[in-house]
């Protein structure tokens, strides 16, 4: 190796040694006949000097450009007094150059690599190559590298065993689109790329591994957003012979332990749990941000036969009364603002919000009159309110009051800052409802996937399509600051039970027998009970370090269309190729 120290690493401990250095160059400065540059490699950047006294290399140095690649080797030496760069970690030391080879020159580039935040994403995302060299990026890879090696370590560390699964496979539902893949040697048929790798984890357990994980791509073709993307990377593990708890402990133990190793941070287990139900009722989402308060709560008995009508109607056709509390937002808030969080709640189907400003002498609002004075008491008693709050009613039905006002006390609480961003909040939602129901397609579905087990003592109601809302499923979700970082559950193992499902899902027994029959059939060869998890990797490592979107923790990510800008995937292939896979197409016209 040329190098004998990255650049990042000089420190004062190395002066008086000489070097080699190997990099680029970051910056330049010429200082009255002397040129600096900070060169830059993985771990950071150094100065280093060239002295006009080695004519030769003195010249090459003048016309060293940006991002050009070097090889230097020179004698550390302290900074002199009124240069040293407190901010740096190597801003003590610089490296006087007596040997210089260019290895590679640079085009002139798109964008400044160190000022890369004012930069079109989609210039970042065209040579992601390039804004891969910034340092602050650079970090978030290397930190991704740490973790990952502990989730192995911790995994083998905990007898499990990390075996690979098939990505040519058969479609698993996990309820996105499928990629397809088209077979040559199969005409006419295609292979999915896995969901993930559910059914293949299920059979390993049955195949007597016991405990299995692995860090393994996944993909879906939906929709993306800022923690979407169409292929991104799972956590995922098995156990057999397992209750919820078991699997809970084991993820509480990895994450702990992450934590600790990779972050130098402590987080206590065991992290709360909470019910869908109360989740849904507090929050108003599933993944509740538990990071502060505000939370929702319900009026519905308290407000049924009160004189506003609005809400006594929605009361009586079955609907509920939920309000937040916004802290001191009754004086901040002007009309035409509280006219805007109206307009809000309505994109969640809400067809109004009604409000109310605390103030010394009680509540005050174009609606107050209509309530008496013990309503009014008890919904300040309820809402704990004090004085300068603004109260914020929505009256509809569970769904959409528990949406309207989730979605709205998490703006609110940005706006108004009252989230601490520096915490790291963990809960567990359990005691899921088994399935829900379809209104589009008008059946039920499966709020997991169809191989999640009831409880035991709801199995009785599988038979029964008008209890099936009742069943409860042993399933669990673990979110960390708002954000659905995995889920999991305990498994159907018995052939029939898996079989009724299935059937309340409406999959006809052909269907059942052509999509899954693999499965049916080596359930009905002494499966074990077992369960499992999976954890969305990318969104872990973008929630540790900081980052609003996991594109910024994945080295080439694609943009929201789907589009790998670097490479240019997807893009048509030639004839040649199609015909190949025996396959002819034309592009249908989307209806404008
Ligand atoms: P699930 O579908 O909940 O469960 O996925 C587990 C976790 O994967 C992450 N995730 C994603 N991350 C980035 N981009 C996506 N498009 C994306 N989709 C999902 C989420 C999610 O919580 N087989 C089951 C697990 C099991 O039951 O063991 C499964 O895949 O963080
Ligand atoms: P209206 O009687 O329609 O003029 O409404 C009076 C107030 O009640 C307005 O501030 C509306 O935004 C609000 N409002 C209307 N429907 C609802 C509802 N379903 N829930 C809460 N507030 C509502």
């Amino acid at each position: 190796m040329k190098r004998t120290i990255y650049c990042g690493l000089l420190r004062t401990e190395h002066i008086g040694q000489k070097v080699t250095l190997c990099g680029w160059v970051h910056s330049r400065r010429d200082h009255g006949g002397v040129i600096f540059i900070d060169l830059r490699d993985r771990e950071g950047v150094a100065q280093i000097v060239f002295q006009p006294e080695k004519k030769d290399i003195f010249a090459q140095a003048e016309r060293l450009r940006s991002e050009y690649v070097l090889c230097v080797t020179g004698n550390v030496r302290h900074r002199p007094e009124g240069t040293v760069n407190p901010n740096l970690p190597t801003g003590q030391v610089e490296v006087v150059i007596d040997e210089l080879e260019v290895e590679n020159i640079s085009a002139s580039l798109p964008f400044e690599i160190s000022d890369y935040r004012e930069t079109s994403e989609e210039l970042r995302l065209k040579h992601r190559f390039l804004e891969l060299r910034r340092p602050v990026i650079q970090k978030n890879f290397i930190m991704r590298h740490k973790i990952l090696q502990e989730v192995h370590r911790y995994f083998s560390d905990q007898g499990f065993i990390e075996l690979e699964t098939p990505f040519l496979t058969k479609s698993t539902p996990e309820g996105a689109r499928d990629f397809l893949v088209p077979s040559r040697i199969n005409p006419g048929s295609f292979y999915a790329l896995p969901q993930s790798p559910q059914l293949f984890k299920q059979l390993l357990m049955i195949s007597g591994f016991d405990k299995y994980f692995q860090i393994v791509k996944c993909f879906r073709d939906e929709d993306l957003r800022a923690d979407r993307q169409p292929e991104f990377t799972q956590i995922d593990l098995e156990m057999s012979f397992v209750d919820e708890d078991d699997v809970i402990g084991c993820i509480e133990g990895l994450l702990v332990n992450i934590f600790k190793e990779a972050l130098g941070k402590e987080v206590k287990a065991p992290f709360k749990r909470i019910s869908y139900k109360d989740a849904m009722l507090r929050f108003g989402s599933d993944k509740p941000d538990t990071r502060f308060g505000m939370e929702i709560v319900d009026l519905t008995q308290d407000l049924k036969s009160c004189g506003f009508k609005v809400f006594a109607q929605v009361v009586e056709k079955g609907g509920v009364v939920r309000s937040i509390c916004v802290p001191k937002a009754g004086e901040k808030f002007s009309r035409s603002e509280i006219d805007e969080l109206i307009k809000f709640v309505t994109i969640f189907g809400a067809k109004g919000l009604a409000w109310m400003k605390v103030t010394d002498s009680g509540p005050e609002s174009n609606i107050v009159k209509f309530f008496s004075k013990e309503e009014l008491d008890t919904i300040q008693k309820k809402l704990g309110s004090k004085t300068g709050d603004l109260l914020l009613f929505l009256a509809d039905s569970p769904k959409i009051a528990a949406e309207g006002l989730g979605a709205l006390r998490l703006k609110l609480g940005k706006k108004l800052k009252l989230i601490p961003e520096e915490r790291f909040d963990f809960v567990w939602v359990v005691d899921f409802p088994l399935l829900e129901w379809d209104q589009d397609e008008k059946r039920w579905a499966a709020m997991h996937h169809p191989f999640t087990s009831p409880n035991s003592d709801d199995i009785k109601f599988l038979d029964e399509k008008d209890n099936a809302s009742k069943i409860r499923a042993r399933a669990y979700d673990i979110v960390l600051n708002g954000v659905e970082l995995g889920g999991g559950s305990i498994r159907i193992h018995k052939k029939d039970v898996q079989e009724k499902m299935f059937s309340l899902l409406n999959i006809t027994e052909n269907e059942a027998k052509e999509k899954f029959g693999f499965l049916l059939e080596a359930l009905s060869f002494g499966a074990p009970p077992h369960g499992g998890i999976a954890l969305g990797f990318d969104r872990l490592c973008a929630i540790l370090l900081g980052e609003d979107s996991i594109r910024e923790v994945i080295t080439f990510p694609k943009t929201q269309k789907a589009v790998c800008l670097l490479s240019g995937a997807p893009s048509p292939v030639s004839e040649k190729q199609l015909k190949e896979l025996n396959i002819r197409h034309f592009v249908l016209k989307k209806d404008k």
